[in-house]
Formats: structure tokens, sequence, C-alpha cells
């Protein structure tokens, strides 16, 4: 059965990277991105037939459902999701504001519940079951200092991923999350300085950032009937660094030492 898959954020980064790996295998994707520039740039650049787009922002629910629907129509079904849509922040609760933290939830939590709910209902109405990939992050496993409103999204996404899992499994749908750290990735270069790419470096033991192609290896596998068993996870992708124990940079903030 070759996939057919709905990416949000699919225009860059790690879902991108998705989307060039399922269409090496073979699959049929749909990218759904609120940025229309760099939408139509990935679709020139995966080129192909099986490939359809659609501008969306994860924040309007009732769009989403629309596009969700549309795709897989396009695509002729529906095997599988992956939520990626997703903006970074670094700001500590001080310097930041209940505006602002409700901005990024809204993006980064709301935008997954809404595509997660939008995706299982095609799936449901279809039948045949299928799998979700939420990203969440490595920043979502534990405390980590400038990361208060997008720490607590993805905390939120893994506990959300939790409930699908449970909710959508006698659905014949499996639910997991990924928790990346760090990768290279537009986000990533949007939020960390030479300093703060540094700090992290000290922080992990393989010694090299990821690679968006990395994380699409596992978010393939987990859509995959490899993955027949898998559900309610959230797997770590993150060169070690949540099994370090001790995060540089974030205790260093964290004891005032500054940068
Ligand atoms: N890069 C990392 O190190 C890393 C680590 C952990 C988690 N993540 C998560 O992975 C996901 C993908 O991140 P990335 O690094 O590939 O970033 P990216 O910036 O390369 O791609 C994210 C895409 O999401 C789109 N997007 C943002 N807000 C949107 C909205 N409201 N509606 C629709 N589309 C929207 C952007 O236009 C962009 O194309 C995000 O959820 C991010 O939080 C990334």
């Amino acid at each position: 059965m070759a996939d057919k898959v709905v990416i949000t954020g699919g225009a860059s980064g790690i879902g991108y990277a998705v989307a060039e790996k399922l269409l090496a295998e073979g699959g049929s994707v749909c990218l759904l991105d609120m940025n229309g520039d760099t939408l139509a740039a990935a679709r020139d650049k995966l080129g192909g037939e099986r490939i359809t787009t659609g501008v969306v922002d994860v924040r309007n629910e009732a769009a989403l459902d629309t596009q969700i629907r549309n795709g897989a129509e396009a695509m002729g079904g529906l095997t599988g999701c992956v939520a990626s849509a997703g903006i970074g922040h670094r700001k500590t609760i001080l310097d930041g504001d209940a505006e602002d933290f409700a901005r990024i939830i809204a993006i980064n939590l709301t935008g997954v519940y809404a595509t997660l709910r939008a995706a299982a209902k095609v799936m449901i109405e279809q039948g045949t079951g299928g799998a979700l990939v939420s990203l969440a992050s490595a920043t979502g496993v534990r405390g980590c200092a400038e990361r208060a409103a997008y720490g607590a999204s993805k905390a939120g996404v893994i506990n959300l991923t939790e409930v699908a899992a449970l909710e959508f499994a006698k659905h014949g749908i499996r639910v997991n999350a990924l928790c990346p750290a760090p990768i290279n990735t537009p986000l990533i270069a949007g939020v960390q300085d030479a300093n703060v790419r540094a700090e992290w470096m000290q922080g992990i033991p393989m010694n090299r950032y990821g690679e968006p192609a990395e994380v699409a290896e596992l978010a393939a596998f987990l859509l995959s009937d490899k993955a027949s068993y898998i559900t309610g996870q959230a797997v770590n992708i993150d060169g070690g660094w949540s099994a370090a124990g001790v995060q540089t940079a974030a205790t260093r903030i964290a004891k005032g030492a500054g940068r």
C-alpha cells in the first residue's frame, strides 16, 4: 500500500524532508503550509505528479479541515498525516507575556490538535485506519531555560499524542510523537545565534546537529506498517541530548551565568 500522507508545515525543514522521503518510496503527499512562496518553491523542487499543495494556517480549523479533506480526495485516500507546522520561540517567562505565550500554544499545540483531529475524522470515515505523527520536541520532555512557551507547547503535544493514541486505537489509527533536538532547519537558524549554537553543542554527545532527512527516516518508519504495534510513544531523536543528564546551556542560564 503506497502512502498517502498529508504533511502540515510541508514547505520547509522536517516536513519537506518527510515529503522527499515518502515520494522517493513511491508515496503521494499533500503539503499544507501557511507560507505560499516556500510551498510553491517546495513543490517545484520536489517535482513529479504525486504532490498536491494547499496554503493554510493551522490556526484556521475550518480551512484546515477542508484542505486535509481535499488532499485525501486528490490522493485517493489518506493513510497518514504528519503535523509538522510549528514555529520556534526563545524567551524566558519574565521576558514574555501571556499573549505571546498563547500565540505559541495556538500554533504549536492547538494547531496539532486540529490537524490530528481532521486527519482522524477522514480516516474514520474511510474505515481503513492509518498513522498520525506529531512533531513535539526534546524541549517538551524536560525543562529548558528560555523555552517557556515553546517547551510547554511541545510537552502538550506529547500528552495530546498519548490521548489521541488511546482514543483512536479502536479505529486502527496509531499516533506517535517525534521529539527532535536540534535539527538544522530554518526554524533553528531563526532562534539560535552562534553563541546559543555553541552552548547547545556542548550538550550533544554526538557533537553535531541532526539533519531533517534523519528525522524523516523515523517519521516514515512510524507511518509505515513496520511500526504496526507502536502507538502513543514520544521518540527522542537528538544525538543523545536528552540522555546526557546535564544540559550545559540550560544550567548556565538558570544559574544566571548569562552568555
Ligand atoms: N528543527 C528543530 O531542531 C526542531 C526540534 C524540535 C522540534 N521541531 C519541530 O518540528 C516542526 C518542524 O520544524 P522545522 O524545524 O522543520 O521548521 P521550519 O521552519 O523549517 O518548517 C516549519 C514550517 O511550518 C510552517 N508553519 C509555521 N506556522 C504555521 C501555521 N500557523 N500554519 C501552517 N504552517 C505553518 C512554516 O511556514 C514552515 O514551512 C515544528 O513543529 C518544530 O517545532 C523542530
